[in-house]
């Protein structure tokens, strides 16, 4: 528990329930709060009263309690009240060491109701996980009234007051951007807002104060920061809402290690002041394409071993059909040890279906045996293949061998996901163990293969290292960063382009043609070309960093107000039809959209 913030008294207390120690005995306290729990014991009536800081016992007493005791017999969970009473030492045997206020309770003298409560649709004290969330949401703020909750919106506010309170100190200044402005090109759907004025037009809600920032570096703020929020309209996922909060950061004048060495001294700060874990300067640093080769993703955790081996050199010249299709449509075959196991055929076949869930057409499972293998793909292998393969996968007698031929993106994803999947099953992931680490030396863009172009990796703003070569663009490299805790990616960034001229180079090979570049763009081409200092900077997931530090599931435990998987707002019950006057007034139409079949 936190320290309990300063108190003035006034008429409803004196002191917070956390703070009635035994060093108050003998004294008189008031008290004021919500009735956690009522007991009834032989006439005596007791109260735990519970305010942001704690609990503390109250006895009402049908003799010294006077007038008091009657409402004491009224009172029901989550009434409001203001006490007065004698703080008094308990009996040695009804000490309660779990509380920090169990040696003493309040002899209650005088009472107050304050407001009383309906019965509350779901338990609060007490509370032990078997509440829907749906129930917990549509009651938000009887939710937050678990200390659980109370807890992480705390650490939260200590998270962003520590972030804060190292970048005010290292000269950053906290700007305001827009929320009702343009698309900002992160990836994602945006979200619009009609004009009235305009009526047709439509204003974007940020996806990431991207391009304000960089205006602001051309402004010469230098250092900027700021808690930003952001919305982008996708799907929600236990680490991601349509809604979430960025830290953003800017810098001028700085290169890419410039920009991590500031960061890490801010993670530092933060975990240090919020009891995280002890980072080691300087952060471990991979390259992306080692991260990929080694664990099949841009965001690997590190925790655990179960690297993925590449096998096409050993299968160049297979006679196995599937595999040498594979090969030469110019795939990749890879695989994993997954280590000396047993595993019955019935959860061989688990693991195939779940290869074919992550995209894999299929899966070659194999035990090392001997020179070869069990497996029923053994037969289709020769022995100098299965050899080599075995050497390659490190594969010692009765190791797991997991094999997928595909396209290198889809391997990458399968046993990217599967080595997550068999170490939680394995029990290879040591929870005491933390794994920072940046993600370095990106490609600048990612050919999509559906759309036929290429895409940013970053976003379009990310610098291109060294001189970018329009004739051959997926060649090029980016100075971005992402930094990645035990496999989840908390933040990322990039120096940025500084140039008109490169930043409409890198356009034109988005496939954004000149026009549409200057339509969207426009104002940050012109704003380039008045004298924009090199810059870059980062932003991370606020939401995230917190849901990580106190060990929650998702995002929406550390969120005062989240949405649910599917976008509602439970609570406030949005988003809403509204009245056909407002449509008109916009100039707005609604057409829904013919489900199939309907
Ligand atoms: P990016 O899109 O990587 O970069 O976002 C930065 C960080 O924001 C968090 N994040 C999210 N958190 C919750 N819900 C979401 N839907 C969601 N989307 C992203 C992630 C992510 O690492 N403008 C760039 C940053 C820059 O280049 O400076 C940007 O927005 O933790
Ligand atoms: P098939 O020839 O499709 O019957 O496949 C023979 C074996 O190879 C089966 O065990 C499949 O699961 C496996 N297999 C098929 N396609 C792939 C693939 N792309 N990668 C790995 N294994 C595969």
């Amino acid at each position: 528990m936190s320290e309990a913030p300063p108190l003035t008294s006034n008429r409803y207390r004196d002191a917070w329930c956390g703070q009635v120690l035994p060093d108050r005995v003998d004294s008189e306290v008031r008290v004021a709060g919500w009735v956690n729990r009522r007991r009834d014991h032989g006439g005596l009536i007791f109260i735990d009263l519970r305010d942001r800081t704690g609990v503390v016992q109250l006895v009402f007493h049908p003799e010294t309690s006077g007038e008091a005791f009657e409402l004491g017999h009224k009172l029901r969970a989550e009434d409001v009240l203001s006490v007065a009473g004698d703080v008094v030492r308990r009996s040695a045997e009804t000490v309660n060491p779990e509380l920090p206020t169990g040696e003493v309770e309040l002899k209650v003298t005088a009472a107050e109701l304050l407001a009383d409560s309906e019965t509350p649709p779901f338990q609060i004290e007490g509370y032990s996980g078997e509440v829907g969330e749906d129930a917990r949401l549509r009651h938000r703020y009887l939710d937050l009234r678990r200390g659980q909750m109370r807890e992480a919106l705390m650490l939260r506010h200590r998270v962003t007051a520590a972030m804060r309170e190292f970048l005010d100190g290292e000269g950053f200044v906290d700007v305001e951007t827009p929320v009702l402005t343009r698309s900002t090109p992160e990836g994602a759907r945006d979200f619009l807002v009609p004009s009235s004025q305009q009526q047709g037009s439509f204003y974007a809600l940020p996806q990431s104060p991207q391009l304000f920032k960089q205006l602001l570096m051309v402004a010469g703020f230098e250092r900027y920061y700021q808690v930003a929020r952001c919305f982008r309209d996708e799907a929600t996922r236990a680490d991601r809402q349509a809604e979430f909060t960025q830290l953003d950061i800017e810098m001028s004048f700085v290169d890419g290690d410039d920009v991590i060495a500031a960061n890490e001294r801010l993670l530092a700060h933060v975990f240090d002041r919020v009891g995280g874990p002890k980072i080691e300067l300087p952060m471990q640093r991979v390259c992306y394409d080692e991260a990929m080769g080694r664990f099949g993703t841009d965001r690997p955790d590190l925790r655990f071993g179960l690297e993925l081996v590449d096998l096409g050199d050993a299968l160049r010249g297979t006679e196995f059909k599937v595999f040498r299709s594979v090969l030469e449509g110019g795939g990749s075959i890879r695989g994993i040890n997954a280590g000396r196991r047993e595993m019955p055929r019935s959860e061989l076949d688990g693991l195939i279906s779940r290869a074919q869930e992550l995209g894999a057409k299929g899966l070659v499972w194999a035990f090392r045996e001997g020179e070869g293998w069990r497996s029923p793909t053994a037969k289709f292998l020769s022995e100098a293949e299965l050899a080599d393969l075995n050497q390659r996968l490190g594969a010692e007698e009765g190791d797991l061998l997991l094999l997928v031929a595909d396209e290198r993106k889809v391997t990458d994803a399968v046993l990217g996901q599967m080595r997550i999947d068999l170490a939680e099953r394995f029990g290879l992931i040591d929870e005491d163990e933390d794994r920072l680490v940046w993600i370095v030396d990106w490609p600048l863009l990612d050919w999509n293969e559906g759309e036929k172009r290429w895409d940013a990796m970053h976003h379009p703003f990310t610098a291109p290292t060294g001189d970018f070569d329009p004739e051959n663009p997926g060649a090029a490299r980016a100075h971005a960063y992402d930094v990645v805790w035990n496999g989840q990616e908390l933040g990322g960034g990039s120096i940025r382009i500084h140039s008109a001229e490169v930043q409409q180079q890198v356009f034109a090979a988005l496939g954004i043609d000149a026009e549409t570049a200057e339509a969207r763009f426009g104002f940050l081409l012109e704003a380039l070309r008045f004298g924009a200092p090199p810059h870059g900077g980062i932003a991370y997931g606020v939401d995230r960093i917190v849901q990580r530090l106190c060990g929650a599931e998702t995002i929406r435990d550390v969120i005062a107000f989240p949405k649910t998987a599917s976008g509602f707002d439970l609570l406030v019950g949005a988003p809403a039809p509204v009245e056909d006057l407002q449509l008109r007034d916009l100039g707005i139409s609604v057409h829904k959209r013919k489900l199939a079949g309907h």
